[in-house]
């Protein structure tokens, strides 16, 4: 992290937080986020953590800080659709922000079967807002984690900007856009204080192996078929996950109340490309495996209904206006994110055969 430029609360001023409601944190990237926050010495406050545990949420994501931080940190099972557990949550817990992860996140499932990602991704955020304004006196900020894809396609060249209009392509990106107008007509209509985030793809531990980069580092470890969609060359914008929890987290402490702010890693890759690049690595940590060379598994399949040709995020105002960057290149990422994948069997292993998901029926019921 590069030191703040200037602080756009005022100068020595940056929101402070005792009790922030995380969503959707047994997921990919709010498990890291809150790993991230306990992390960071200053914050000293508690993490209180919603979670439907759908089929993407595992508890398995963040064991080991439910014991480190058992003080501060609380764990609810519950739905953002549900208006007065959640409604009762804030109360009791006097939350005072909301970091909003909670989401059906998978486009091809959207494409799929569209009904839960209307349910959560729209009437829950609308549920939450809500609940923010009623909770107007307690709440200091609303912030809402979204996506790049409400931009729809580039071409060949150019920028995703914050004023690039909306043009999203699959049920997925049009939820998420659905729930960032709500985020915004919250604050031009009741003067909620919000802030916005719309980042590129991540990648890195936990994230469950039904996106491109842990669905080929498994199937390949498994000598199993890598599907590349179409003809491969679609491009994303890679960012390492941690990178995007920081940004998010600087954005909350100090970001414009009703701004938007766009997270990326400048960091285009075609996906064949990234394919290639984990096969590479793989073959290089054991020479001896029976897979090698690992690119003979690649199978070119039939293409995503309305795929997205090319995502690249300008994030010029996050890096001028609160100094962030991203530590971690495409290489040192995949590499800690390869060598995650295969030391972590117990994660991976419990994930494939859906034995944490008969875990929280135990514990929680179905
Ligand atoms: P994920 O699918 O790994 O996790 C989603 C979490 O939300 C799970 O723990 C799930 O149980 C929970 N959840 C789903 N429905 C819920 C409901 N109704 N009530 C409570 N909890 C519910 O997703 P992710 O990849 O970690 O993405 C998190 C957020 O970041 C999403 O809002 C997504 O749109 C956004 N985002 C993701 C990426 C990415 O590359 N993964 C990039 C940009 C933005
Ligand atoms: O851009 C941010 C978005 O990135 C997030 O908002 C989404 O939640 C997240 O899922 C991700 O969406 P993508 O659709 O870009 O990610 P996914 O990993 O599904 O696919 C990445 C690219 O790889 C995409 O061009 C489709 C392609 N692909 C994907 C899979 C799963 C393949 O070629 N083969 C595959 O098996």
């Amino acid at each position: 992290m590069v030191p703040l430029k200037k602080n756009s609360l005022g100068v020595g001023t940056m929101r402070q937080f005792n009790n922030i409601l995380v969503t959707g944190g047994c997921g990919f990237i709010g498990s890291n986020f809150i790993r991230f926050i306990f992390e960071d010495s200053e914050f000293s406050g508690r993490i209180i953590n919603a979670d439907k545990l759908t089929y993407a949420g595992n508890p398995e994501n963040i064991e080991d800080l439910e014991n480190k931080f058992n003080h501060r940190y609380f764990f609810f099972r519950e739905d953002i659709c549900n208006k007065k557990t959640i409604g009762d949550i804030i109360k009791k817990m006097k939350i005072d922000a909301v970091c909003h992860f909670a989401a059906e996140s998978h486009v091809d499932r959207s494409i799929a079967e569209p009904d839960a990602f209307i349910k959560t991704n729209i009437n829950g955020t609308f549920n939450l807002l809500e609940l923010a304004r009623k909770h107007r006196d307690q709440i200091k900020l609303f912030h809402h984690v979204s996506t790049d894809e409400v931009y729809g396609s580039l071409g060949e060249t150019g920028l995703f900007t914050e004023t690039t209009p909306y043009c999203p392509s699959s049920p997925y990106s049009a939820s998420k856009a659905a729930s960032d107008h709500l985020v915004q007509a919250y604050a031009a209509t009741y003067g909620l204080p919000v802030t916005i985030s719309n980042c590129s793809n991540n990648y890195g531990p936990y994230q469950f192996p039904e996106k491109l980069i842990p669905l080929i580092i498994l199937n390949a470890l498994g000598g199993k078929c890598l599907p590349v969609y179409g003809d491969g060359k679609n491009i994303r914008d890679w960012l390492y996950v941690t990178d995007h929890c920081c940004a998010v987290w600087e954005i909350m402490k100090a970001g414009r109340t009703g701004e938007t702010y766009n997270i990326g890693g400048r960091c285009e890759k075609k996906n064949i490309d990234v394919v290639n690049t984990i096969c590479s690595i793989l073959n290089d940590i054991d020479p001896d495996d029976k897979n090698n060379p690992h690119e003979k598994l690649i199978e070119f399949v039939k293409d995503r209904p309305g795929h997205d040709l090319r995502y690249a995020i300008d994030f010029s105002k996050l890096e001028n206006e609160l100094g962030w960057t991203p530590e971690e290149t495409f290489e040192t990422g995949l590499e800690k994110t390869i060598r995650w994948y295969v030391d972590n069997t117990r994660w991976v292993e419990r994930v494939k055969s859906g034995e944490y998901l008969k875990w929280v029926e135990m514990h929680y019921g179905k």
